[in-house]
């Protein structure tokens, strides 16, 4: 019995220790998609957290809570049930879903060499096309660095800040026009001639017409 007991708990070890290495050598446990590896500057630039995405900001995720009991449709069309709220803005009507989102592993986005990308690496996947902005924003020439300016840099990931369904940023609503400085009269400037407003105070041959 006892005896039994233990070469069912070493099989459980190896087994365990099977899996570790599966893990370690980067490939996900279960299929054998390798993950995209880092590009240089990535291990060149200082060393960098990020601040992470899929376990708390991201509504979806894990993807596969659904997909994996929806099959794949990978025909480009308008959504009936969910994502009703994506409108691709991005790559000038050349991308679909399946240009960023793995088909076959749905937790995990996808290269062009349809490695896999973690969600909270999506800079990998930003990079391949934006390759500038990716290199300075390992060097923080682009971005956000968050929490302690010394210590290990954390910094914010591209998705924080651009949808990566429509990344542009979007012009800023203009703030209203300063008030006039107390004191001095109201000069519309539009429908008026082009007088510089201190001209007219200068000069007072141009005052009456505002009288
Ligand atoms: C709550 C369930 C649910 C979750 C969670 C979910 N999806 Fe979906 N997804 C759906 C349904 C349902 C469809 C089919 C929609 C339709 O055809 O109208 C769909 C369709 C899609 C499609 C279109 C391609 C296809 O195979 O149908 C993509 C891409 C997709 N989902 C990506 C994702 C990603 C990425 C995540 C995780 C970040 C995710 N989904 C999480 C329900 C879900
Ligand atoms: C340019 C690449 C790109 C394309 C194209 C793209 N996605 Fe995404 N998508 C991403 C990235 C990156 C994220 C992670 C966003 C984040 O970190 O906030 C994401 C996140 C999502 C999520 C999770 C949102 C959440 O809050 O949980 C869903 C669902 C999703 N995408 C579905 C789709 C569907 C459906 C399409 C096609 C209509 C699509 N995506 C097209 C890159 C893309
Ligand atoms: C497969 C190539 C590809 C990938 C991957 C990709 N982009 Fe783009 N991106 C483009 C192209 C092409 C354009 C220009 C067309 C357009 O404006 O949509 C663009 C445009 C942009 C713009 C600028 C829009 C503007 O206002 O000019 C931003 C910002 C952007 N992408 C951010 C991202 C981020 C963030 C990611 C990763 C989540 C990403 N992109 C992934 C190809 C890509
Ligand atoms: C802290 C917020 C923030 C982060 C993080 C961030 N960006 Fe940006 N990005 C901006 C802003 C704001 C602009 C517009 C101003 C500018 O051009 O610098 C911009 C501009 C861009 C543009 C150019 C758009 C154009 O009009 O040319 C691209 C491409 C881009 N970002 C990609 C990325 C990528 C890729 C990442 C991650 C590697 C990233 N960004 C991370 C805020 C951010």
């Amino acid at each position: 019995m006892i005896a039994e007991r233990w070469t069912r708990k070493m099989g459980g070890m190896v087994l365990s220790g099977l899996l570790g290495l599966v893990l370690m050598s980067g490939v996900a446990w279960g299929q054998s998609i390798p993950m995209e590896p880092m590009v240089s500057h990535e291990k060149q630039a200082p060393a960098f957290k990020v601040t992470p995405r899929k376990d708390s900001v991201l509504k979806f995720y894990p993807c596969t809570e659904c997909h994996n009991i929806i099959p794949g449709n990978p025909q480009e069309r308008e959504f009936k049930s969910f994502h009703l709220d994506i409108a691709l803005d991005h790559g000038g009507g050349r991308f679909w879903c399946s240009t960023c989102h793995h088909t076959e592993e749905r937790d995990y986005l996808r290269s062009s060499k349809n490695n896999l990308i973690d969600y909270d690496k999506s800079y990998r996947l930003c990079g391949q096309c934006h390759f500038q902005r990716q290199k300075d924003w390992f060097y923080g020439g682009h971005g956000k660095r968050v929490g302690h300016w010394d210590g290990e840099r954390t910094i914010m990931l591209c998705t924080e800040c651009h949808n990566p369904h429509s990344p542009s940023i979007k012009p800023v609503v203009p703030s209203p026009p300063p008030k006039v400085r107390s004191g001095l009269p109201f000069v519309p400037t539009e429908h008026h001639d082009n007088v510089r407003l201190w001209d007219k105070y200068l000069n007072p041959n141009n005052q009456e017409s505002h009288e």
